[in-house]
């Protein structure tokens, strides 16, 4: 980073700024000093403008459509990479070598054995629960199996639950569908995941849908989500209580709840004789609170890369699978209409990233409750890389200031006057 200064004038005091330029010349004012030099702090609800924390991760720009992992293209590794290969990239900022990327798979291989007893637990959750709250539950509880220090960015407890984090998932889906749990074939992480997920060998064609869906879904700089696991870690919680903060965040319908939410919403404009026109005007309609569900995003004002890859592989998929799914004609006349509109072009509203995954989802055959799983599933590299950068860098705890705004002081009253 480069930095040159700009000055600014508060009350008739002039402070100076450094500006912080990134390596994509993304450029900031470095405020760390406004406060004490000026009195003054900024704000800025929901963040919209303001940056957390600067990163080395994930690179992307929403006006340009581009996102980068570590300076590789997000079409270029969903192509010709491997999820266990971009999860390593995220994590120690290059490509594995062969070797590399053997020791990492068998470490990852390990650790998806869950430890004595969790299984049994996972089995004793409702199996009614939403898989979403099983995940939070599990991942947090799975922090008691584990009598070392879990709060140091060490390999060995980003191993841990980066290899625990599949057959949790799969047991989720065994328990919500009140299912026996099937043991590893030992086969790979995203082959395992399936096997244990559905106790049936899987097609490659799945396999393969699937190893594109978790890397497209691997990181994406400072979301919701992900600034989440940062302000957790940020107390010094162990690494499975600040990626448990990362799961809740991530339920949210506005972020990766929104994939569920995107299948409901394409089921019920088909069980509504496919009225896509009606449900367009609901969501240009400011009386309604319905919203295009997989349409819009705080950063992208283009297309969401992502959803280009996973539109393409929608249709790859289920004609692969002999699948013929009205949802995904549904989803396709919903875009076209939708980007034909100016209320959705002058928002810059487009398809995110949730748009067509739970399409692909729902063709392989999981529950639409599971679709967010998947979501996490996909994203925990990206959670457990920025979580390590954050904690390798001894960043202070996250403290955000406010305005206040409420009542100016005053004394108490006794009820009997009040
Ligand atoms: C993810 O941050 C990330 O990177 C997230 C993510 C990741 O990989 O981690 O990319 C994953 O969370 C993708 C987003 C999934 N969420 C949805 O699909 C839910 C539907 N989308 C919206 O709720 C909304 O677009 C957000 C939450 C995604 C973004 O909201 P913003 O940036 O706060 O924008 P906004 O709510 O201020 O909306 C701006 C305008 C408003 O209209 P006006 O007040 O200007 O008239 O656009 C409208 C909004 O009403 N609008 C929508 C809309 N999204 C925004 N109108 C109808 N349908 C929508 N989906």
């Amino acid at each position: 980073m480069s930095e040159n200064i700009v000055a600014i004038q508060l009350d008739g005091k002039e402070i100076n700024l450094p500006v912080v330029i990134g390596t994509e010349n993304e450029k900031a004012l470095d405020i760390a000093k406004l406060r004490a030099e000026s009195g003054f702090i900024t704000l800025d609800t929901g963040y919209k403008n303001t940056g957390a924390t600067s990163s080395a991760i994930t690179f992307l720009n929403g006006e340009e459509g581009i996102l980068h992992y570590r300076g590789y293209d997000i079409a270029d590794l969903a192509e010709n990479a491997s999820f266990t290969e971009v999860s390593y990239l995220l994590l120690y900022g290059e490509l594995p070598s062969k070797d590399q990327l053997a020791n990492f798979e068998a470490s990852l291989a390990t650790n998806s054995r869950l430890p004595e007893g969790f299984a049994d637990l996972q089995k004793a959750f409702p199996s009614e629960a939403h898989p979403m709250s099983q995940l939070a539950a599990g991942i947090c509880l799975l922090s008691n199996y584990y009598k070392r220090n879990t709060s140091d960015a060490t390999d060995e407890n980003i191993h841990t639950i980066l290899g625990a984090f599949a057959p949790v998932a799969a047991n989720i889906q065994r328990n919500f569908l009140n299912k026996d749990f099937v043991s590893s074939p030992g086969k790979g992480l995203v082959y395992d995941f399936l096997a244990m997920a559905f106790d049936e060998e899987p097609d490659e064609v799945i396999v393969d849908a699937m190893d594109k869906l978790l890397i497209l879904h691997a990181d994406h700089e400072q979301n919701c989500s992900t600034s989440t696991v940062r302000m957790v870690g940020s107390s010094h919680a162990n690494i499975f209580a600040s990626i448990t903060g990362g799961i809740n965040a991530l339920w949210g319908p506005l972020h990766g709840g929104a994939n569920q939410s995107v299948l409901e919403m394409l089921e019920a404009i088909k069980a509504d004789g496919g009225n896509i026109k009606k449900y367009v005007a609901k969501a240009k309609d400011k009386d309604d609170p319905f919203r295009l569900m997989g349409f819009g995003h705080r950063v992208y004002k283009n297309f969401d890369p992502r959803a280009k890859i996973i539109k393409r592989a929608a249709d790859n998929v289920l004609n692969k699978l002999g699948v013929k799914d009205e949802t995904l004609s549904i989803a396709k006349k919903l875009e076209e209409i939708a980007l034909s509109d100016s209320y959705f072009v002058e928002r810059n509203l487009y398809p995110n990233v949730d748009f067509y995954s739970g399409i692909i989802y729902k063709a392989i055959g999981f529950p639409t409750e599971m679709f967010t799983v998947l979501f996490a599933l996909g994203r925990i590299p990206g959670w457990v890389s920025n979580w390590k950068e954050m904690r390798d860098r001894k960043e202070p705890i996250g403290r955000p200031r406010q305005v206040y705004t409420g009542a100016t002081l005053r004394k108490y009253t006794p009820i009997s006057e009040r």
